[in-house]
This record gives C-alpha cells, sequence and structure tokens, in this order.
C-alpha cells in the first residue's frame, strides 16, 4: 500500500485494511475486503481518532505504538461506536490509564452496551455540538452528525489543518492496498445507498452545516482519505441524500421463473439501448442485492419485472422491493412488467409495495405476460419503451 501523508504530516493514518472479512454488516459482499481507518495527532497532546474493528485490533495497536514512539495518548477521540472502530479501544485504554475517551452522550453508552466489562466509564468525557478539544496547535471542534450512520455520530474539524474526520460519512467499501486505483464512486454509491440511504435527511443537515467550513482534507473511517477536489465528494452526497436521480437512464431490474419474463426485460434493454437510452440490467436471482439497490438510487427511471409466484411476487422481488422500501427510495418514476399463467397478481403486489414509498411515479401502462413473450407482448413493450422514452 502506498504511504499516506496526510495534510501537513502531523496526522498520521493508523488504519488496517481487512482482508478475511466476506460480509459487512454480515450482508454487504466485500469482494475487496474493508478499511478501518483510524488516525493519530501528535500534538503538545496525543490524540487517536477511532478505534478499527476487534478483528484486527493487534495489527492496529502495532501501528499505533510504532507512531507513538516514546510518548503516550491523551484522548481516543470515538466518533462512531460502531464495533468496526471501536472493537479495539479498550485494551489500548487500559494500557494507558490516564488516557481519556471523547465521544458523544449516545456513544458513551453505546459502548457500555456493547462492551459490558468496559472498564474506562470514569474515563469518558462527553462532548457535543461546538465543543472543542485542544491538543496544542491543532484543535478539534465537533458536530453532532446523528444517524449518518447511527445516532452516535460526531463528526470532528481539525481548524490549523482544515481536515473534516467525517465518521462513516464519504466512506466506501474495499480494501485500500487493494483499491488504490479504484474509481471512488462505484463503491462509495454502494456503500452511501445501503449504509446511510435511509437518512438522506440527516445527511442534508449535516452537509448545510458542514458547508460553511473551509475543509482541505476528508478524513473517512472507511475508504480513502479525500485531499484533492473535494467539490466532487460533496456534490455526489448532496444528490445522494436528496435523494435525486444521479445519472439520466433505466434501470431494469427482473425475476425470472423460466426465462420468459428475462427475455421480456432483455428485449426491453435492447430497444432502449437502440434508442441511445443508459442502461443498466439486474438478475435479482443472480446479483448482489447492495449493488441492485445502488443502481434503483442511481437512475431517474426503473422498471421492475417479475412473474406471479405463490398467489403473490416471485421472492426476489418482493425482497428487492422490501430493501427499497427500507432504505427510503424514493423520487423516481417506475414502470412494471408482470408475468402470470393463471391469476395475474404481481403488478398489484408490486404497485402496493411502491404506494408506500414517498414521491413515486408508476408508468400507467402494466404490460402482463401471459406465460411467454409473443407479438403482443414484444408490442406492448414497444409502447412500453415510447412511454419511457416520451
Ligand atoms: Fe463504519 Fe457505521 O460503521
Amino acid at each position: 500500500m502506498k504511504d499516506i501523508t496526510i495534510g501537513n504530516g502531523s496526522v498520521q493514518y493508523i488504519g488496517v485494511d481487512d482482508l478475511d472479512i466476506d460480509l459487512f454488516e454480515g450482508q454487504y459482499e466485500l469482494p475487496d475486503g474493508m478499511a478501518y481507518n483510524s488516525y493519530l495527532i501528535l500534538d503538545d497532546k496525543v490524540a487517536i481518532m477511532d478505534g478499527v474493528d476487534g478483528r484486527k485490533a493487534a495489527e492496529w495497536e502495532a501501528k499505533l505504538y510504532e507512531k507513538l514512539g516514546a510518548r503516550t495518548p491523551d484522548y481516543i477521540v470515538v466518533l462512531h461506536t460502531e464495533p468496526d472502530h471501536s472493537g479495539s479501544i479498550a485494551r489500548v485504554m487500559s494500557t494507558y490509564p490516564k488516557c481519556r475517551c471523547v465521544c458523544s452522550t449516545a456513544a458513551s453508552k453505546f459502548m457500555q452496551q456493547f462492551y459490558p466489562d468496559l472498564a474506562f466509564a470514569d474515563r469518558i468525557d462527553v462532548v457535543k455540538e461546538g465543543d472543542t478539544l485542544q491538543l496544542g496547535s491543532h484543535t478539534l471542534r465537533f458536530f453532532a452528525a446523528p444517524m449518518v450512520h447511527w445516532p452516535d455520530v460526531l463528526m470532528a474539524y481539525e481548524e490549523s489543518e482544515k481536515i473534516l474526520f467525517s465518521a462513516d460519512a464519504f466512506g466506501k467499501f474495499g480494501a485500500l492496498s487493494k483499491t488504490e486505483d479504484e474509481d471512488w464512486a462505484c463503491e462509495a454509491r454502494r456503500y452511501y445507498t445501503n449504509i446511510c440511504g435511509k437518512f438522506g435527511p440527516q445527511v442534508q443537515a449535516v452537509l448545510k452545516k458542514l458547508s460553511v467550513l473551509e475543509i482541505a482534507v476528508i478524513c473517512p473511517l472507511h475508504g480513502p482519505i479525500l485531499q484533492e477536489n473535494l467539490g466532487y465528494y460533496v456534490g455526489l452526497y448532496d444528490t445522494w441524500s436528496s435523494y435525486r436521480p444521479e445519472t439520466e437512464g433505466v434501470f431494469i431490474a427482473f425475476a425470472s421463473l423460466h426465462g420468459n419474463t428475462a427475455a421480456a426485460a432483455h428485449y426491453l434493454e435492447e430497444k432502449l439501448e437502440a434508442k441511445g437510452v443508459k442502461i443498466e440490467i439486474a438478475d435479482l436471482s443472480r446479483s448482489d442485492f447492495a449493488e441492485n439497490i445502488e443502481g434503483a438510487f442511481r437512475y431517474d427511471r426503473i422498471v421492475l419485472a417479475a412473474p406471479t409466484y405463490e398467489g403473490g411476487l416471485h421472492p426476489f422481488m418482493a425482497d428487492f422491493l422490501h430493501h427499497l422500501k427500507s432504505k427510503g427510495f424514493c423520487n423516481r418514476k417506475v414502470a412494471l412488467i408482470e408475468n402470470c399463467t393463471w391469476a395475474p397478481m404481481a403488478a398489484k403486489v408490486m404497485k402496493a409495495e411502491l404506494e408506500q414509498m414517498k414521491d413515486i411515479t408508476l408508468y400507467e401502462r402494466i404490460v402482463t405476460i401471459r406465460s411467454s413473450v409473443t407479438a403482443a407482448t414484444r408490442e406492448e413493450l414497444d409502447a412500453l419503451v415510447a412511454d419511457l422514452t416520451a
């Protein structure tokens, strides 16, 4: 992994890569592992900015001790208590009995819930929005960022070097050593929509608060340190958190029992592509559900195609809609294609689910396939292409 230099060098990177983990939060695939970022500020006082997952505590401690040299930490600042960041701090707090833990009220409570044997409860200093922590030439100013991604979250702005410690915000999936040359947006978008997607209003509130700050560096808890072109990242966060579509195009998500619904979806794909429309298509039974949530959030128009199954909806489409609803999916135009051999129900169930989401506009035309794609189906799909490109 390339050396990481942050600002003028007095903030040092002590994060670790986790290449052994398969699923983040037990659900999100990690083809390139995960980075748990942690930082050390060496000034008159020494502050550790967050820990890492307990799985990688020993590696983190080794990096920390090497960078500390003969110095001892005065503070561990816990911006977010989720165990991928707090899982390593107990041992360091016990190694340094004068070290104090700085966090929000909620973080103090959550740490004691996660670690019932916590031995440093009497060394927790609770801070809130507007409080500062003086380290010498460096000063941390705290901003409350509740629900980005948990209620405990704080961000910290280091005033002398204009560094924003942004907690989970601006993070992405992927270990740093495996993703150095990777485009940031792809895995950051999958991370954002799945981890913070539901909390758009809270992300908007924090972006508004931060907009008055001059920020030179963003140090998130996952993914690369952002030191250039920050307007690009902030702009994408503004788009995502306000639920505006990022890309003009159509995301087609289908589930199929015997290939006939898939055939209809691919017919639609070809016809739209022939008209120059940007398309992404996903077989919900054979693709990463989190990628598909990302796809639905990204595009301005969505097509859902699924068969009726056991008097209801194909379970992979039902699951997809459940996830979309739980992530706060809204403000999109959606077209429906259903398939049935008898007693069609799929479109009715999809419609009922979509009606529970905010600002979803359904195309009036619903294409109903009767078992297989016929000339009549193709005519209906051609008409749907016209609707989608009107
Ligand atoms: Fe990276 Fe919400 O924990």
